[in-house]
C-alpha cells in the first residue's frame, strides 16, 4: 500500500463530525477501495471542550484552521465550517496556495467564488471537490461529471432543499399552516433558527447555480438564478393543486436554450404523474435529460451528517485514488458566459386564486383582462356563495409570457371587486 492520504477537518458540526465518524468506523474499507488508508490527523472547530461523541485525542487540535492548513503535515483539508465568505473561503485559498487538496460541503461558497477557487486549483494542480454542496448525499455531481459526460444536456431540475420540501409535505398530508409546520421544523432541528436561506429559495439558488455549470459547461452565475420561497404558499392552495392533479413543489431548474440559460427556483404545481411530485418529506431528487440516455433521476437524503459525511468521503476517496475531474466538468477557462434569460420572459402555464366580491359582473370583469392581454383561460373553478364577503375564483391557463401574466395580476388585483392581490402559482410541465 502507499503512504496513508492525511486529511485535516475544519469544522465538527453535523457534517465533520459525521465524517470524522465515517472515515473511523469504515477505515479498513475505505483503505482497500482507496488503495492506501486515509488518515485524520488535525482537526479545528471553536471549542476544543464540546463533546462531539467521539475522542479528539488522537488528532492534532487548532483553534485557527487557517494556521492548520499552513502548519500541519496535510494533503487536504475537509472545509466543513460553512459560510460564503470569512474563514471557509480562506481556509479553501490558503490550503491550494500551499498546494494541499480541497474538499467542501460548502453551497453557497462555491456559488460565489467557485470559478476563482477551481482555477486557483487548477493553477496548482490540486483537486477541489463539493460533492455534498449539492442534494447531501446523492451523488449528482458524479453522474453529471461523469456517468453522463457523453451526453448532450439541456435540461436539469430538482428539489434540493428538504426543509421546504417537508414543509409543503407536511401542509398538504396533515394540512397544518405554513407557519406551524416551520415552528415544529425548527423545535426538531430540521429548520435553522433563521430559516431564511432555505424558505426563501436561497439555498436551493446555490445549489442550483452550481448544478447549472456543471451541466451546460458554463461560469457559475448565482446572480442569474431567478429565486422565490415558499412563504407566501398556503393549505388552500395546495389543496386547489390537488383537485387540479397536481402537487406543490419547490424546483430548482435550469434549461439551456437558443437565447441563453434559464435558472429558475420557485414553488410550482407539478403533475402527479410525475416522479418528482411524489419525492416528499426532508428527501432531494434530481432530473437530468440527456439526449442519449433520457431521463434520469437520482433521489435520497439532502442533509444531515450521515448522507453528507457519505459525500465528503466519496471526495475524499477520489483524492486517495489520485482520480481528478475538473472541478466544473471542464477546465475552468474553456467555461462559457452565456446570458441570463430574465423572469419576465419565462413561457409557462399559471394556477391564479383570486378573492373577489360576491357580485354581478365580476367574472366577466376579470375574464375581459385575459382577453385583453392575450392569455388563453384553461379552466376555472367558483366556489358557491360563501356566508363571508369574499368568495374564491380559482383558474388556470395556457401557457403564456410571463410578463404578459404580471400585467395581467397588476390590472385584475386593481380592480374594485378584487378583494386581495392575486396568488399566482407557476405549472411547471417539466417536457
Ligand atoms: N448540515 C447539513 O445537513 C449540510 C448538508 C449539506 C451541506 N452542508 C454544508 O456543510 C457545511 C457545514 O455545515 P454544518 O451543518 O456541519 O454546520 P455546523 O453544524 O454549524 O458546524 C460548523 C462547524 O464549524 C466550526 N466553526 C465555525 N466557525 C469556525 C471558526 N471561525 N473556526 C473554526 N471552526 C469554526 C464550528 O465549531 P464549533 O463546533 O466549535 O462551534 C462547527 O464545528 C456548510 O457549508 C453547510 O452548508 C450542511
Amino acid at each position: 500500500m502507499s503512504n496513508p492520504l492525511r486529511v485535516a477537518i475544519a469544522g465538527l458540526g453535523t457534517v465533520g463530525a459525521g465524517t470524522v465518524s465515517l472515515l473511523t468506523k469504515h477505515r479498513d474499507l475505505i483503505a482497500r477501495r482507496a488503495g492506501r488508508n486515509v488518515d485524520i490527523v488535525a482537526v479545528s472547530a471553536r471549542n476544543s471542550e464540546k463533546d462531539r461523541g467521539f475522542s479528539l485525542n488522537a488528532y492534532d487540535w487548532y483553534d485557527d484552521p487557517v494556521a492548520m492548513v499552513k502548519e500541519a503535515d496535510i494533503d487536504l483539508v475537509a472545509e466543513l465550517v460553512g459560510g460564503e465568505e470569512g474563514v471557509a473561503k480562506e481556509v479553501c485559498k490558503a490550503a491550494i496556495t500551499v498546494g494541499r487538496h480541497v474538499v467542501t460541503a460548502n453551497k453557497a461558497l462555491m456559488a460565489m467564488h467557485g470559478d476563482a477557487l477551481a482555477s486557483e486549483a487548477e493553477a496548482v494542480g490540486v483537486s477541489l471537490n463539493y460533492e455534498a454542496a449539492i442534494a447531501g448525499g446523492i451523488p449528482i455531481v458524479k453522474a453529471l461529471r461523469e456517468g453522463l459526460s457523453g451526453n448532450q444536456i439541456n435540461r436539469v431540475y430538482g428539489i434540493l432543499n428538504g426543509t421546504c420540501n417537508y414543509i409543503l409535505t407536511e401542509m398538504r398530508e396533515n394540512r397544518i399552516s405554513y407557519e406551524a409546520v416551520l415552528a415544529e421544523a425548527q423545535k426538531l432541528g430540521y429548520a435553522e433558527a433563521d430559516p431564511s436561506a432555505d424558505v426563501d429559495g436561497v439555498d436551493e439558488a446555490h445549489k442550483l447555480a452550481l448544478l447549472a455549470s456543471l451541466t451546460f459547461g458554463t461560469r457559475v452565475d448565482f446572480a442569474g438564478v431567478y429565486t422565490e420561497g415558499i412563504r407566501r404558499i398556503s393549505i388552500e392552495d395546495i389543496d386547489y393543486a390537488d383537485e387540479f392533479g397536481y402537487r406543490v413543489k419547490l424546483l430548482g431548474s435550469a434549461r439551456m436554450t437558443e437565447n441563453g440559460l434559464e435558472q429558475r427556483v420557485f414553488p410550482c404545481m407539478v403533475s402527479k404523474d410525475k416522479a418528482i411530485a411524489n419525492v416528499d418529506d426532508a428527501y432531494n431528487a434530481v432530473v437530468v435529460h440527456g439526449d442519449f440516455v433520457d431521463d434520469t433521476m437520482y433521489e435520497g437524503r439532502g442533509a444531515g451528517a450521515g448522507p453528507t459525511a457519505s459525500a465528503v468521503v466519496a471526495d475524499i476517496v477520489d483524492v486517495a485514488r489520485g482520480f481528478s475531474v475538473p472541478t466544473f466538468g471542464v477546465p475552468v477557462a474553456d467555461l462559457i458566459n452565456v446570458e441570463s434569460i430574465p423572469i419576465e420572459r419565462h413561457w409557462g402555464a399559471c394556477y391564479i386564486r383570486l378573492m373577489v366580491r360576491d357580485e354581478p359582473g365580476v367574472i366577466a370583469d376579470i375574464t375581459a383582462v385575459f382577453r385583453e392581454e392575450e392569455i388563453s383561460i384553461e379552466s376555472m373553478l367558483q366556489r358557491a356563495r360563501s356566508q363571508t364577503e369574499a368568495v374564491p375564483i380559482v383558474l388556470t391557463t395556457h401557457a403564456c409570457e410571463e410578463a404578459a401574466m404580471r400585467r395581467t395580476l397588476k390590472r385584475i388585483g386593481a380592480l374594485d371587486s378584487v378583494v386581495e392581490q392575486p396568488t399566482m402559482i407557476r405549472i411547471e410541465t417539466l417536457n
